[in-house]
Protein backbone atom coordinates (compact mmCIF):
# COMPACT_ATOMS: atom_id res chain seq x y z
CA UNK A 1 0.00 0.00 0.00
CA UNK A 2 2.78 2.28 1.13
CA UNK A 3 4.36 1.73 -2.45
CA UNK A 4 1.10 3.12 -3.93
CA UNK A 5 0.59 5.89 -2.57
CA UNK A 6 4.40 7.07 -2.81
CA UNK A 7 4.17 6.00 -6.86
CA UNK A 8 1.03 8.56 -7.15
CA UNK A 9 2.57 11.51 -4.74
CA UNK A 10 5.54 11.61 -7.86
CA UNK A 11 2.91 10.26 -10.65
CA UNK A 12 1.19 13.63 -9.38
CA UNK A 13 4.79 15.59 -9.44
CA UNK A 14 5.21 14.92 -13.04
CA UNK A 15 2.23 16.40 -14.38
CA UNK A 16 4.20 19.67 -13.89
CA UNK A 17 6.92 18.62 -15.99
CA UNK A 18 7.29 20.48 -19.34
CA UNK A 19 9.47 19.82 -22.74
CA UNK A 20 12.68 21.31 -22.48
CA UNK A 21 13.34 21.71 -18.19
CA UNK A 22 16.05 20.99 -16.27
CA UNK A 23 14.68 19.08 -13.12
CA UNK A 24 16.03 18.01 -9.87
CA UNK A 25 16.11 14.27 -9.38
CA UNK A 26 16.02 13.59 -5.45
CA UNK A 27 17.16 10.34 -3.63
CA UNK A 28 15.03 7.76 -1.54
CA UNK A 29 12.52 5.33 -2.83
CA UNK A 30 9.94 8.25 -3.50
CA UNK A 31 12.17 10.12 -5.71
CA UNK A 32 12.46 6.67 -7.58
CA UNK A 33 9.30 6.57 -9.22
CA UNK A 34 9.56 10.27 -10.31
CA UNK A 35 12.97 9.42 -11.95
CA UNK A 36 11.09 6.46 -13.96
CA UNK A 37 8.25 8.56 -14.28
CA UNK A 38 10.40 11.04 -16.57
CA UNK A 39 12.32 8.42 -18.18
CA UNK A 40 8.66 7.48 -19.49
CA UNK A 41 7.88 11.29 -20.53
CA UNK A 42 11.00 11.27 -22.61
CA UNK A 43 10.64 7.58 -24.24
CA UNK A 44 7.10 9.67 -25.18
CA UNK A 45 9.46 12.69 -26.91
CA UNK A 46 9.86 15.24 -24.00
CA UNK A 47 13.36 16.65 -24.18
CA UNK A 48 14.57 16.77 -20.29
CA UNK A 49 17.24 17.09 -18.53
CA UNK A 50 18.48 16.27 -15.28
CA UNK A 51 21.06 17.03 -12.12
CA UNK A 52 20.52 13.82 -9.54
CA UNK A 53 21.29 14.47 -5.80
CA UNK A 54 23.16 11.24 -4.99
CA UNK A 55 25.55 8.88 -7.32
CA UNK A 56 22.88 6.31 -7.38
CA UNK A 57 20.02 8.48 -9.24
CA UNK A 58 22.74 9.62 -11.82
CA UNK A 59 23.31 5.35 -12.42
CA UNK A 60 19.05 4.96 -12.70
CA UNK A 61 18.84 8.63 -14.98
CA UNK A 62 22.18 7.26 -17.21
CA UNK A 63 19.90 3.86 -17.64
CA UNK A 64 16.90 5.18 -18.34
CA UNK A 65 18.74 7.74 -21.00
CA UNK A 66 18.12 11.36 -19.04
CA UNK A 67 20.69 13.40 -19.97
CA UNK A 68 22.77 14.58 -17.01
CA UNK A 69 24.05 18.26 -16.05
CA UNK A 70 27.69 18.42 -14.61
CA UNK A 71 28.08 22.04 -14.49
CA UNK A 72 24.91 24.03 -13.82
CA UNK A 73 25.02 27.13 -14.46
CA UNK A 74 21.15 28.79 -13.97
CA UNK A 75 19.09 27.50 -12.00
CA UNK A 76 17.12 23.92 -12.10
CA UNK A 77 13.36 24.75 -13.01
CA UNK A 78 12.02 21.71 -11.13
CA UNK A 79 13.39 19.60 -7.89
CA UNK A 80 11.37 16.93 -7.05
CA UNK A 81 12.59 14.92 -3.74
CA UNK A 82 11.11 12.39 -1.03
CA UNK A 83 11.43 13.44 3.00
CA UNK A 84 11.89 11.53 5.86
CA UNK A 85 9.15 13.87 8.00
CA UNK A 86 7.18 17.02 7.04
CA UNK A 87 5.75 19.38 9.33
CA UNK A 88 2.81 21.55 9.36
CA UNK A 89 5.02 24.53 7.54
CA UNK A 90 5.73 22.26 5.07
CA UNK A 91 9.94 21.75 6.62
CA UNK A 92 11.51 18.98 6.61
CA UNK A 93 13.72 16.67 7.83
CA UNK A 94 15.69 15.14 5.01
CA UNK A 95 18.86 12.66 4.56
CA UNK A 96 17.77 9.43 6.65
CA UNK A 97 18.80 7.80 2.75
CA UNK A 98 22.66 9.78 3.29
CA UNK A 99 22.51 12.20 0.09
CA UNK A 100 21.41 15.19 2.16
CA UNK A 101 23.95 17.68 1.30
CA UNK A 102 23.57 16.98 -2.88
CA UNK A 103 19.68 16.95 -1.92
CA UNK A 104 19.74 20.06 -0.29
CA UNK A 105 22.22 21.83 -2.80
CA UNK A 106 19.97 21.28 -5.76
CA UNK A 107 16.75 22.10 -3.79
CA UNK A 108 18.39 25.51 -3.32
CA UNK A 109 19.65 25.76 -7.18
CA UNK A 110 15.40 24.78 -7.97
CA UNK A 111 13.37 27.69 -8.88
CA UNK A 112 10.43 25.05 -7.44
CA UNK A 113 10.86 22.68 -4.98
CA UNK A 114 8.49 19.90 -5.20
CA UNK A 115 8.14 17.28 -1.88
CA UNK A 116 6.50 13.81 -2.33
CA UNK A 117 5.50 12.00 0.26
CA UNK A 118 3.13 9.07 1.81
CA UNK A 119 1.12 10.37 4.47
CA UNK A 120 3.23 8.41 7.15
CA UNK A 121 5.85 10.95 6.88
CA UNK A 122 3.57 13.45 8.21
CA UNK A 123 4.53 14.49 11.75
CA UNK A 124 3.20 17.46 14.46
CA UNK A 125 6.63 18.67 15.53
CA UNK A 126 9.96 17.47 13.23
CA UNK A 127 12.35 14.83 15.78
CA UNK A 128 10.33 12.19 16.00
CA UNK A 129 13.11 9.96 14.21
CA UNK A 130 16.95 11.28 14.16
CA UNK A 131 17.80 14.06 12.38
CA UNK A 132 21.27 13.04 10.01
CA UNK A 133 24.04 15.36 9.92
CA UNK A 134 26.62 15.13 7.31
CA UNK A 135 30.42 15.43 8.90
CA UNK A 136 33.84 15.88 8.09
CA UNK A 137 35.59 12.60 9.11
CA UNK A 138 38.62 15.01 10.04
CA UNK A 139 38.25 15.41 14.08
CA UNK A 140 35.09 14.00 14.26
CA UNK A 141 34.58 12.95 17.21
CA UNK A 142 35.04 16.51 18.26
CA UNK A 143 32.79 17.59 16.37
CA UNK A 144 30.08 14.85 17.60
CA UNK A 145 30.98 16.19 20.95
CA UNK A 146 29.86 19.98 20.09
CA UNK A 147 26.63 18.34 18.84
CA UNK A 148 25.80 16.35 22.26
CA UNK A 149 26.23 19.84 23.82
CA UNK A 150 23.47 21.68 21.78
CA UNK A 151 20.95 18.83 23.45
CA UNK A 152 21.30 15.97 20.94
CA UNK A 153 22.63 12.03 21.57
CA UNK A 154 24.39 10.53 18.42
CA UNK A 155 24.78 7.61 16.90
CA UNK A 156 27.11 7.48 13.29
CA UNK A 157 25.65 5.82 10.56
CA UNK A 158 26.50 2.26 10.18
CA UNK A 159 28.08 2.18 12.96
CA UNK A 160 31.53 3.02 14.41
CA UNK A 161 33.35 -0.14 12.82
CA UNK A 162 31.72 0.19 9.52
CA UNK A 163 30.76 3.47 8.68
CA UNK A 164 28.57 4.71 5.82
CA UNK A 165 30.40 7.00 3.66
CA UNK A 166 28.83 9.54 1.62
CA UNK A 167 29.08 10.22 -1.89
CA UNK A 168 31.37 13.43 -0.51
CA UNK A 169 33.20 10.86 1.44
CA UNK A 170 31.78 12.62 4.68
CA UNK A 171 30.58 10.57 7.66
CA UNK A 172 26.81 10.74 8.83
CA UNK A 173 25.85 11.37 12.47
CA UNK A 174 22.01 10.86 13.23
CA UNK A 175 20.62 13.16 16.53
CA UNK A 176 18.13 12.62 17.96
CA UNK A 177 16.38 15.15 20.37
CA UNK A 178 14.43 14.34 22.81
CA UNK A 179 11.34 15.97 22.91
CA UNK A 180 11.88 16.93 19.00
CA UNK A 181 12.69 19.85 17.61
CA UNK A 182 10.67 23.21 19.10
CA UNK A 183 12.23 25.64 16.67
CA UNK A 184 13.41 24.03 13.92
CA UNK A 185 15.24 27.26 11.99
CA UNK A 186 17.27 27.62 14.94
CA UNK A 187 18.05 24.52 15.86
CA UNK A 188 19.21 24.12 12.13
CA UNK A 189 21.12 27.46 12.52
CA UNK A 190 23.23 25.88 15.47
CA UNK A 191 24.09 22.61 13.81
CA UNK A 192 25.09 24.34 11.27
CA UNK A 193 27.81 26.92 13.16
CA UNK A 194 29.22 24.18 14.19
CA UNK A 195 32.30 23.86 13.41
CA UNK A 196 33.07 20.31 11.32
CA UNK A 197 29.51 19.73 10.32
CA UNK A 198 29.14 19.79 6.43
CA UNK A 199 25.43 20.22 6.43
CA UNK A 200 22.46 18.52 8.30
CA UNK A 201 19.03 17.73 7.04
CA UNK A 202 16.86 20.24 8.25
CA UNK A 203 15.07 22.12 5.24
CA UNK A 204 13.36 25.01 6.39
CA UNK A 205 11.25 27.55 4.53
CA UNK A 206 12.60 25.62 1.23
CA UNK A 207 9.12 23.68 0.09
CA UNK A 208 7.34 24.70 -2.72
CA UNK A 209 4.49 22.76 -3.06
CA UNK A 210 3.92 19.28 -0.94
CA UNK A 211 2.11 16.10 -2.70
CA UNK A 212 0.98 13.49 0.28
CA UNK A 213 -0.51 10.44 -0.91
CA UNK A 214 -3.16 8.45 1.24
CA UNK A 215 -5.79 6.46 0.88
CA UNK A 216 -7.58 9.46 -0.86
CA UNK A 217 -5.42 10.34 -3.32
CA UNK A 218 -2.99 12.92 -4.09
CA UNK A 219 -3.24 15.82 -2.26
CA UNK A 220 -1.17 18.78 -2.66
CA UNK A 221 -0.31 21.36 -0.02
CA UNK A 222 1.31 24.72 -0.58
CA UNK A 223 2.08 27.10 -3.23
CA UNK A 224 0.19 26.34 -7.21
CA UNK A 225 1.73 28.47 -9.36
CA UNK A 226 3.83 28.27 -12.22
CA UNK A 227 2.54 24.66 -13.13
CA UNK A 228 -0.33 22.55 -14.21
CA UNK A 229 -1.42 21.34 -10.75
CA UNK A 230 -4.92 21.75 -9.86
C1 LIG B 1 17.71 10.67 0.99
O1 LIG B 1 18.90 11.13 1.55
C2 LIG B 1 16.56 11.22 1.73
O2 LIG B 1 16.55 12.56 2.01
C3 LIG B 1 15.25 10.80 1.10
O3 LIG B 1 14.72 11.77 0.26
C4 LIG B 1 14.32 10.57 2.22
O4 LIG B 1 15.01 9.73 3.12
C5 LIG B 1 13.02 9.94 1.79
O5 LIG B 1 13.27 8.65 1.32
P1 LIG B 1 12.11 7.65 1.00
O6 LIG B 1 11.30 8.24 -0.09
O7 LIG B 1 12.82 6.39 0.59
O8 LIG B 1 11.33 7.46 2.26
Amino acid sequence: MIEEFKRAAADKALELVQDGMLLGLGSGSTAKYFTEGVGRLMAGGMRLRCVPTSRATAEMAAELGIPIVQELVGQIDLAVDGADEVDPALNLIKGRGGALFREKLVAEAAKRFIVVVDESKLVKQLGAGVLPVEVLPFLWRTTAERLTALGASLTVRGGEEDPYITDNGNLILHLLIEGGIKDAASFGDAVKRTTGVVEHGLFVGMTDTLIVAGTEGPRVVGRLSGGALP
